[in-house]
Protein backbone atom coordinates (compact mmCIF):
# COMPACT_ATOMS: atom_id res chain seq x y z
CA UNK A 1 0.00 0.00 0.00
CA UNK A 2 1.53 3.58 -1.01
CA UNK A 3 2.11 5.68 1.62
CA UNK A 4 -0.35 8.76 2.14
CA UNK A 5 -0.36 12.04 -0.14
CA UNK A 6 -0.57 14.16 2.98
CA UNK A 7 -1.94 17.73 2.05
CA UNK A 8 -0.11 19.11 4.27
CA UNK A 9 -0.08 22.52 1.93
CA UNK A 10 -4.13 22.01 1.62
CA UNK A 11 -6.16 24.09 3.87
CA UNK A 12 -8.30 23.10 6.58
CA UNK A 13 -11.78 21.61 5.15
CA UNK A 14 -13.21 23.79 8.24
CA UNK A 15 -11.28 26.91 7.33
CA UNK A 16 -12.76 26.48 3.56
CA UNK A 17 -10.34 24.11 2.00
CA UNK A 18 -10.96 21.41 0.43
CA UNK A 19 -11.50 18.03 2.40
CA UNK A 20 -9.89 15.26 2.16
CA UNK A 21 -13.04 12.90 1.30
CA UNK A 22 -15.34 10.71 3.29
CA UNK A 23 -14.17 7.94 5.37
CA UNK A 24 -16.59 5.78 4.04
CA UNK A 25 -17.21 1.93 5.27
CA UNK A 26 -18.11 -1.35 3.40
CA UNK A 27 -21.72 -2.39 3.82
CA UNK A 28 -22.23 -2.82 7.96
CA UNK A 29 -24.03 -5.28 9.04
CA UNK A 30 -23.54 -7.90 6.53
CA UNK A 31 -26.03 -11.00 6.69
CA UNK A 32 -25.15 -13.98 4.11
CA UNK A 33 -27.60 -15.09 1.51
CA UNK A 34 -28.33 -17.78 3.75
CA UNK A 35 -29.10 -15.58 6.44
CA UNK A 36 -31.26 -13.89 4.77
CA UNK A 37 -32.85 -16.87 3.27
CA UNK A 38 -33.06 -18.97 6.42
CA UNK A 39 -34.75 -15.75 7.96
CA UNK A 40 -37.36 -16.16 5.40
CA UNK A 41 -38.14 -19.81 6.02
CA UNK A 42 -39.12 -19.12 9.38
CA UNK A 43 -41.55 -16.37 7.76
CA UNK A 44 -42.78 -18.41 5.18
CA UNK A 45 -43.10 -21.68 7.82
CA UNK A 46 -45.35 -19.45 10.18
CA UNK A 47 -42.17 -20.14 12.96
CA UNK A 48 -42.12 -16.68 13.50
CA UNK A 49 -43.54 -16.75 16.76
CA UNK A 50 -42.67 -17.82 20.07
CA UNK A 51 -40.49 -17.10 22.92
CA UNK A 52 -38.17 -19.53 23.98
CA UNK A 53 -36.01 -23.12 23.55
CA UNK A 54 -39.93 -24.47 24.00
CA UNK A 55 -41.41 -23.27 20.82
CA UNK A 56 -38.61 -22.26 18.93
CA UNK A 57 -35.72 -24.56 17.51
CA UNK A 58 -33.82 -21.89 16.02
CA UNK A 59 -33.52 -20.93 19.04
CA UNK A 60 -32.11 -23.62 20.74
CA UNK A 61 -29.40 -24.08 17.37
CA UNK A 62 -28.23 -20.14 17.88
CA UNK A 63 -27.99 -21.05 22.18
CA UNK A 64 -25.85 -24.03 21.86
CA UNK A 65 -23.93 -22.30 18.59
CA UNK A 66 -23.04 -19.32 21.18
CA UNK A 67 -22.53 -21.48 23.68
CA UNK A 68 -19.79 -23.47 22.05
CA UNK A 69 -18.02 -20.00 21.32
CA UNK A 70 -18.84 -19.48 25.13
CA UNK A 71 -16.37 -22.98 26.28
CA UNK A 72 -20.28 -24.92 26.96
CA UNK A 73 -21.04 -22.14 29.13
CA UNK A 74 -25.22 -21.62 29.76
CA UNK A 75 -26.67 -19.02 26.97
CA UNK A 76 -29.63 -17.73 27.20
CA UNK A 77 -30.15 -15.51 23.59
CA UNK A 78 -32.53 -12.11 24.60
CA UNK A 79 -33.90 -9.39 22.86
CA UNK A 80 -31.01 -6.94 23.57
CA UNK A 81 -27.88 -6.29 25.25
CA UNK A 82 -29.82 -4.48 28.33
CA UNK A 83 -31.97 -7.41 28.40
CA UNK A 84 -28.87 -9.53 28.54
CA UNK A 85 -27.10 -7.61 31.21
CA UNK A 86 -31.10 -7.50 33.57
CA UNK A 87 -31.04 -10.69 33.52
CA UNK A 88 -27.73 -11.16 34.72
CA UNK A 89 -28.41 -9.48 37.67
CA UNK A 90 -31.87 -10.90 38.27
CA UNK A 91 -30.16 -14.17 37.73
CA UNK A 92 -27.81 -13.45 40.31
CA UNK A 93 -30.42 -12.06 42.68
CA UNK A 94 -29.11 -8.66 42.96
CA UNK A 95 -32.13 -6.41 43.81
CA UNK A 96 -33.35 -3.73 46.45
CA UNK A 97 -30.61 -1.62 48.10
CA UNK A 98 -27.75 -3.75 47.11
CA UNK A 99 -24.64 -2.70 45.56
CA UNK A 100 -22.70 -3.01 42.56
CA UNK A 101 -19.04 -1.63 42.31
CA UNK A 102 -19.22 -0.20 38.37
CA UNK A 103 -17.54 2.02 35.73
CA UNK A 104 -18.70 5.99 35.17
CA UNK A 105 -17.53 5.71 31.62
CA UNK A 106 -20.16 3.65 29.65
CA UNK A 107 -22.60 3.50 27.69
CA UNK A 108 -26.03 4.00 29.92
CA UNK A 109 -27.16 0.29 29.53
CA UNK A 110 -24.06 -1.06 31.77
CA UNK A 111 -25.98 1.14 34.45
CA UNK A 112 -29.30 0.96 34.04
CA UNK A 113 -29.52 -2.97 34.24
CA UNK A 114 -28.62 -1.70 38.27
CA UNK A 115 -31.09 0.71 38.64
CA UNK A 116 -33.88 -1.59 36.83
CA UNK A 117 -33.35 -3.93 39.89
CA UNK A 118 -33.72 -0.80 42.46
CA UNK A 119 -29.59 -1.76 43.27
CA UNK A 120 -27.38 1.33 43.64
CA UNK A 121 -24.58 1.61 40.96
CA UNK A 122 -21.04 2.45 42.92
CA UNK A 123 -18.80 4.50 40.70
CA UNK A 124 -15.01 4.15 40.67
CA UNK A 125 -12.40 5.76 37.97
CA UNK A 126 -11.26 4.30 35.32
CA UNK A 127 -7.56 4.14 33.99
CA UNK A 128 -6.87 6.96 32.44
CA UNK A 129 -5.32 5.20 29.03
CA UNK A 130 -7.75 3.07 28.12
CA UNK A 131 -10.87 4.28 30.45
CA UNK A 132 -11.20 0.47 31.81
CA UNK A 133 -12.26 0.90 34.89
CA UNK A 134 -9.68 0.87 37.60
CA UNK A 135 -9.61 -2.59 39.59
CA UNK A 136 -6.66 -0.83 41.77
CA UNK A 137 -9.92 1.01 43.16
CA UNK A 138 -12.66 -1.29 43.70
CA UNK A 139 -11.65 -2.45 47.14
CA UNK A 140 -12.03 0.67 48.49
CA UNK A 141 -15.31 0.94 47.84
CA UNK A 142 -16.72 -2.34 48.75
CA UNK A 143 -19.47 -1.89 51.78
CA UNK A 144 -21.41 -4.63 53.48
CA UNK A 145 -23.91 -4.50 51.17
CA UNK A 146 -21.54 -4.67 48.16
CA UNK A 147 -23.20 -7.92 45.83
CA UNK A 148 -21.19 -7.58 42.44
CA UNK A 149 -18.57 -6.03 40.86
CA UNK A 150 -19.32 -5.35 36.64
CA UNK A 151 -16.68 -4.49 34.95
CA UNK A 152 -17.43 -2.80 30.91
CA UNK A 153 -14.94 -4.10 28.17
CA UNK A 154 -15.48 -0.30 26.50
CA UNK A 155 -14.36 -0.17 22.70
CA UNK A 156 -13.67 -3.45 22.42
CA UNK A 157 -10.59 -3.55 24.91
CA UNK A 158 -10.61 -6.52 27.57
CA UNK A 159 -11.34 -5.72 31.31
CA UNK A 160 -7.94 -7.12 33.65
CA UNK A 161 -10.56 -10.52 34.07
CA UNK A 162 -7.91 -12.10 36.55
CA UNK A 163 -7.51 -9.32 38.59
CA UNK A 164 -10.77 -8.80 38.92
CA UNK A 165 -11.99 -12.84 39.23
CA UNK A 166 -9.46 -12.17 42.19
CA UNK A 167 -10.88 -9.08 44.06
CA UNK A 168 -14.50 -10.54 43.17
CA UNK A 169 -13.40 -14.10 45.31
CA UNK A 170 -11.47 -12.40 47.81
CA UNK A 171 -14.59 -10.58 49.00
CA UNK A 172 -17.28 -13.02 47.82
CA UNK A 173 -18.99 -10.81 45.25
CA UNK A 174 -20.24 -11.86 41.68
CA UNK A 175 -18.17 -10.78 38.77
CA UNK A 176 -20.58 -9.14 35.74
CA UNK A 177 -19.14 -8.82 32.26
CA UNK A 178 -20.67 -6.26 29.75
CA UNK A 179 -19.31 -7.52 26.62
CA UNK A 180 -21.07 -5.66 24.87
CA UNK A 181 -18.45 -3.73 22.58
CA UNK A 182 -16.17 -6.28 22.81
CA UNK A 183 -17.15 -10.07 21.52
CA UNK A 184 -13.79 -11.83 20.56
CA UNK A 185 -11.97 -10.01 22.84
CA UNK A 186 -9.09 -12.33 24.87
CA UNK A 187 -6.71 -11.86 28.16
CA UNK A 188 -4.14 -14.36 28.39
CA UNK A 189 -6.33 -16.27 25.81
CA UNK A 190 -9.43 -16.58 27.30
CA UNK A 191 -12.36 -14.58 26.08
CA UNK A 192 -14.10 -11.79 27.76
CA UNK A 193 -17.73 -13.25 28.88
CA UNK A 194 -15.55 -16.43 30.05
CA UNK A 195 -14.62 -15.69 33.37
CA UNK A 196 -17.73 -13.66 35.15
CA UNK A 197 -20.50 -15.32 37.16
CA UNK A 198 -22.63 -14.24 34.21
CA UNK A 199 -21.92 -11.68 31.54
CA UNK A 200 -24.00 -9.39 28.84
CA UNK A 201 -23.57 -9.02 25.46
CA UNK A 202 -25.21 -6.61 22.52
CA UNK A 203 -26.03 -7.66 19.33
CA UNK A 204 -27.48 -4.85 17.74
CA UNK A 205 -26.65 -3.73 14.29
CA UNK A 206 -23.47 -1.86 14.94
CA UNK A 207 -22.21 -4.04 17.38
CA UNK A 208 -19.04 -6.70 16.39
CA UNK A 209 -21.59 -9.53 16.07
CA UNK A 210 -24.83 -7.77 14.15
CA UNK A 211 -28.07 -8.57 14.07
CA UNK A 212 -30.94 -6.46 14.20
CA UNK A 213 -31.81 -5.73 17.87
CA UNK A 214 -30.31 -9.11 20.45
CA UNK A 215 -28.35 -9.81 22.53
CA UNK A 216 -27.21 -12.57 24.90
CA UNK A 217 -26.55 -14.02 28.72
CA UNK A 218 -23.61 -16.03 29.22
CA UNK A 219 -23.33 -17.86 32.66
CA UNK A 220 -21.25 -20.92 34.26
CA UNK A 221 -24.34 -21.25 36.71
CA UNK A 222 -27.48 -23.01 35.72
CA UNK A 223 -29.07 -21.20 38.77
CA UNK A 224 -28.61 -18.21 37.51
CA UNK A 225 -29.51 -19.13 33.75
CA UNK A 226 -32.30 -20.24 34.89
CA UNK A 227 -33.49 -17.84 37.08
CA UNK A 228 -32.47 -14.88 34.71
CA UNK A 229 -35.08 -17.03 31.71
CA UNK A 230 -37.85 -16.75 33.98
CA UNK A 231 -37.77 -12.92 34.07
CA UNK A 232 -37.55 -13.05 30.61
CA UNK A 233 -40.39 -15.14 29.33
CA UNK A 234 -43.24 -16.73 30.92
CA UNK A 235 -41.70 -20.29 31.93
CA UNK A 236 -44.98 -21.53 33.38
CA UNK A 237 -47.35 -22.52 30.38
CA UNK A 238 -44.50 -23.66 28.01
CA UNK A 239 -41.11 -24.22 30.28
CA UNK A 240 -38.01 -24.71 28.55
CA UNK A 241 -36.54 -28.30 28.91
CA UNK A 242 -34.67 -28.62 32.26
CA UNK A 243 -36.62 -25.77 34.19
CA UNK A 244 -36.06 -26.97 37.71
CA UNK A 245 -39.29 -27.87 39.49
CA UNK A 246 -38.46 -25.58 42.44
CA UNK A 247 -38.91 -22.69 40.73
CA UNK A 248 -41.94 -23.61 38.88
CA UNK A 249 -44.31 -21.95 41.87
CA UNK A 250 -42.73 -18.81 40.77
CA UNK A 251 -43.39 -18.63 37.25
CA UNK A 252 -46.07 -16.46 35.72
CA UNK A 253 -46.01 -13.74 33.51
CA UNK A 254 -45.06 -11.24 36.08
CA UNK A 255 -42.12 -10.51 33.35
CA UNK A 256 -40.45 -8.87 30.87
CA UNK A 257 -40.67 -9.24 27.21
CA UNK A 258 -37.01 -10.65 26.69
CA UNK A 259 -36.46 -13.51 25.07
CA UNK A 260 -34.99 -13.62 21.06
CA UNK A 261 -37.12 -13.75 18.49
CA UNK A 262 -36.76 -16.59 16.23
CA UNK A 263 -35.81 -14.25 13.43
CA UNK A 264 -33.00 -12.46 15.26
CA UNK A 265 -31.87 -16.17 16.80
CA UNK A 266 -31.07 -17.34 12.89
CA UNK A 267 -29.11 -14.13 12.36
CA UNK A 268 -26.80 -15.05 15.82
CA UNK A 269 -26.25 -18.36 14.94
CA UNK A 270 -25.37 -17.29 11.25
CA UNK A 271 -23.33 -14.47 12.43
CA UNK A 272 -21.29 -16.35 14.50
CA UNK A 273 -19.62 -18.48 11.18
CA UNK A 274 -18.36 -15.02 10.35
CA UNK A 275 -17.35 -13.57 13.88
CA UNK A 276 -13.92 -14.91 13.56
CA UNK A 277 -12.86 -13.51 10.07
CA UNK A 278 -14.66 -9.83 10.69
CA UNK A 279 -12.48 -10.26 14.08
CA UNK A 280 -9.26 -10.57 12.52
CA UNK A 281 -10.06 -8.39 9.58
CA UNK A 282 -10.93 -5.57 12.16
CA UNK A 283 -7.67 -6.22 13.98
CA UNK A 284 -5.45 -6.01 10.79
CA UNK A 285 -6.91 -2.52 10.17
CA UNK A 286 -6.68 -1.81 13.30
CA UNK A 287 -2.77 -2.56 13.32
CA UNK A 288 -2.34 -0.83 9.92
CA UNK A 289 -3.89 2.35 11.40
CA UNK A 290 -2.03 2.53 14.76
CA UNK A 291 1.49 2.21 12.06
CA UNK A 292 0.45 4.91 10.75
CA UNK A 293 -0.76 7.26 14.00
CA UNK A 294 2.79 6.80 15.06
CA UNK A 295 3.48 9.94 12.57
CA UNK A 296 0.80 12.27 14.78
CA UNK A 297 2.32 14.45 17.01
CA UNK A 298 -1.05 14.25 19.33
CA UNK A 299 -3.07 11.20 18.71
CA UNK A 300 -1.90 7.63 20.31
CA UNK A 301 -3.77 4.31 20.10
CA UNK A 302 -3.84 3.40 24.25
CA UNK A 303 -1.52 0.54 24.66
CA UNK A 304 -1.71 -2.92 25.79
CA UNK A 305 0.27 -5.11 28.13
CA UNK A 306 1.52 -8.55 26.87
CA UNK A 307 -1.63 -11.23 26.61
CA UNK A 308 -4.03 -8.48 26.38
CA UNK A 309 -5.96 -8.94 22.21
CA UNK A 310 -9.25 -6.10 22.55
CA UNK A 311 -11.74 -6.17 18.94
CA UNK A 312 -12.18 -3.02 17.55
CA UNK A 313 -15.50 -1.66 16.62
CA UNK A 314 -15.69 1.64 18.47
CA UNK A 315 -11.85 2.83 18.12
CA UNK A 316 -10.70 5.48 20.76
CA UNK A 317 -7.29 7.84 20.62
CA UNK A 318 -6.29 9.60 23.43
CA UNK A 319 -5.47 13.72 22.44
CA UNK A 320 -3.11 15.44 24.08
CA UNK A 321 -4.72 18.84 24.19
CA UNK A 322 -1.91 20.33 25.94
CA UNK A 323 0.71 19.75 22.93
CA UNK A 324 -1.79 20.88 20.17
CA UNK A 325 -2.86 23.77 21.87
CA UNK A 326 -6.26 23.44 20.69
CA UNK A 327 -9.09 21.88 22.52
CA UNK A 328 -10.22 17.87 21.85
CA UNK A 329 -13.73 19.62 20.11
CA UNK A 330 -12.03 22.51 17.63
CA UNK A 331 -9.73 18.95 16.62
CA UNK A 332 -12.27 16.58 16.32
CA UNK A 333 -14.40 18.91 14.17
CA UNK A 334 -11.34 19.79 11.62
CA UNK A 335 -11.08 16.11 11.85
CA UNK A 336 -14.82 15.42 10.82
CA UNK A 337 -14.70 18.68 8.22
CA UNK A 338 -12.20 16.68 6.15
CA UNK A 339 -14.64 13.49 6.10
CA UNK A 340 -14.06 11.71 9.13
CA UNK A 341 -16.48 10.48 11.92
CA UNK A 342 -14.83 12.21 14.79
CA UNK A 343 -16.64 12.24 18.57
CA UNK A 344 -16.36 12.05 21.88
CA UNK A 345 -18.39 9.12 22.92
CA UNK A 346 -18.93 9.29 26.64
CA UNK A 347 -20.55 12.60 27.04
CA UNK A 348 -20.05 13.00 30.51
CA UNK A 349 -19.76 10.56 33.91
CA UNK A 350 -22.70 8.55 34.37
CA UNK A 351 -23.06 9.84 37.95
CA UNK A 352 -23.57 13.36 36.65
CA UNK A 353 -26.61 12.69 34.90
CA UNK A 354 -29.94 13.85 36.31
CA UNK A 355 -31.66 11.08 36.07
CA UNK A 356 -29.93 9.75 39.19
CA UNK A 357 -29.92 13.25 41.44
CA UNK A 358 -32.64 12.44 43.29
CA UNK A 359 -32.40 15.18 45.72
CA UNK A 360 -33.27 17.64 42.53
CA UNK A 361 -36.86 16.10 42.18
CA UNK A 362 -36.72 17.67 38.73
CA UNK A 363 -38.22 15.71 35.86
CA UNK A 364 -39.80 12.93 34.98
CA UNK A 365 -40.20 10.25 37.43
CA UNK A 366 -38.21 7.44 37.01
CA UNK A 367 -38.35 3.98 39.14
CA UNK A 368 -34.75 4.16 40.97
CA UNK A 369 -35.48 7.09 43.01
CA UNK A 370 -36.96 5.65 45.79
CA UNK A 371 -33.74 3.07 46.26
CA UNK A 372 -31.45 5.45 45.58
CA UNK A 373 -32.85 7.95 48.30
CA UNK A 374 -33.17 5.32 50.53
CA UNK A 375 -30.00 4.44 50.32
CA UNK A 376 -29.13 8.23 50.67
CA UNK A 377 -26.20 7.83 47.96
CA UNK A 378 -25.13 11.34 46.54
CA UNK A 379 -23.85 10.92 43.20
CA UNK A 380 -23.46 15.02 42.39
CA UNK A 381 -19.55 16.27 42.01
CA UNK A 382 -17.75 12.99 42.13
CA UNK A 383 -14.60 13.99 41.07
CA UNK A 384 -13.31 10.78 39.24
CA UNK A 385 -10.64 12.34 37.41
CA UNK A 386 -9.44 9.93 34.63
CA UNK A 387 -13.05 9.34 33.85
CA UNK A 388 -13.48 13.42 33.02
CA UNK A 389 -9.87 13.42 31.41
CA UNK A 390 -11.29 10.64 28.77
CA UNK A 391 -14.33 13.09 28.46
CA UNK A 392 -12.60 16.09 27.48
CA UNK A 393 -9.77 14.26 25.63
CA UNK A 394 -9.93 11.28 23.36
CA UNK A 395 -11.75 11.06 19.96
CA UNK A 396 -13.24 8.51 19.05
CA UNK A 397 -14.50 6.97 15.52
CA UNK A 398 -16.21 4.00 13.90
CA UNK A 399 -14.21 1.13 13.15
CA UNK A 400 -16.20 -1.25 10.74
CA UNK A 401 -13.37 -2.80 8.63
CA UNK A 402 -14.63 -6.24 8.01
CA UNK A 403 -13.79 -6.40 4.51
CA UNK A 404 -9.94 -5.35 2.81
CA UNK A 405 -10.71 -1.44 3.18
CA UNK A 406 -6.81 -0.33 3.94
CA UNK A 407 -6.96 2.82 1.48
CA UNK A 408 -9.87 3.92 4.24
CA UNK A 409 -6.94 3.76 6.51
CA UNK A 410 -5.03 5.88 4.86
CA UNK A 411 -7.28 8.34 4.49
CA UNK A 412 -7.86 8.41 8.06
CA UNK A 413 -4.35 8.85 8.96
CA UNK A 414 -4.55 11.09 5.98
CA UNK A 415 -6.93 12.89 7.69
CA UNK A 416 -5.17 13.37 10.83
CA UNK A 417 -2.09 14.49 9.92
CA UNK A 418 -3.45 17.54 8.03
CA UNK A 419 -5.00 18.71 10.54
CA UNK A 420 -1.79 18.48 12.72
CA UNK A 421 -0.16 20.05 9.37
CA UNK A 422 -2.21 23.17 10.11
CA UNK A 423 -2.66 23.38 13.48
CA UNK A 424 -1.53 27.00 13.61
CA UNK A 425 -4.12 28.11 11.72
CA UNK A 426 -6.90 25.55 13.86
CA UNK A 427 -5.37 27.24 17.09
CA UNK A 428 -6.07 31.08 15.31
CA UNK A 429 -9.18 29.93 14.33
CA UNK A 430 -10.32 28.69 18.23
CA UNK A 431 -9.16 31.67 19.36
CA UNK A 432 -10.92 33.83 17.19
CA UNK A 433 -14.29 32.23 17.43
CA UNK A 434 -13.72 32.27 21.82
CA UNK A 435 -13.77 28.46 22.20
CA UNK A 436 -14.13 25.08 21.23
CA UNK A 437 -16.18 23.97 18.37
CA UNK A 438 -18.86 21.55 19.04
CA UNK A 439 -18.45 17.61 18.60
CA UNK A 440 -21.19 15.71 17.20
CA UNK A 441 -21.23 12.18 16.79
C1 LIG B 1 -21.33 -1.18 26.65
C2 LIG B 1 -22.76 -1.42 26.27
N1 LIG B 1 -23.58 -2.05 27.13
C3 LIG B 1 -24.86 -2.30 26.84
C4 LIG B 1 -25.40 -1.92 25.63
C5 LIG B 1 -26.86 -2.16 25.39
O1 LIG B 1 -27.10 -2.98 24.30
P1 LIG B 1 -28.50 -2.93 23.54
O2 LIG B 1 -28.56 -1.65 22.79
O3 LIG B 1 -28.47 -4.14 22.67
O4 LIG B 1 -29.56 -3.02 24.59
C6 LIG B 1 -24.60 -1.27 24.69
C7 LIG B 1 -25.16 -0.84 23.39
O5 LIG B 1 -24.70 0.06 22.75
C8 LIG B 1 -23.24 -1.00 25.02
O6 LIG B 1 -22.42 -0.37 24.16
Amino acid sequence: MSAPTIQTSSSLALLGGSPIGEVTYSKFPQFSERAIERVGDVLREGKAVGLGRFHSPEIVEAEETISRYHGGREVLACSSGHAALHGALAGLEICSGDEVITTPYTWGASTSCILHQNAIPIFVDVERDTGLMDPELIEAAITPRTKAILTVHIFGQPANLPRLREIADKHGLALIEDGSQAHGATINGVRVGDVGDAAGFSCMGGKVLPTTEAGYLVTPNKDVFWKAAMIGQHMGRAPDEGFPDELRPWSDSLVYTYRVTPLNAVLLTEQFGNIEGWIAERRRHADLFRAKLAESKYLSMPDYAEGVKPVFHLLTMNYDAEAAGVSRDTFAAAMKAEGMLAFGYVPSPIPDWPRLHWQEKAGPRVSWTAALEQSGIDYRGMELPNCRWRIGNTIETRFDFVDPQEQMIDRMAETILKVEANIDALRGHERASGGASATKS
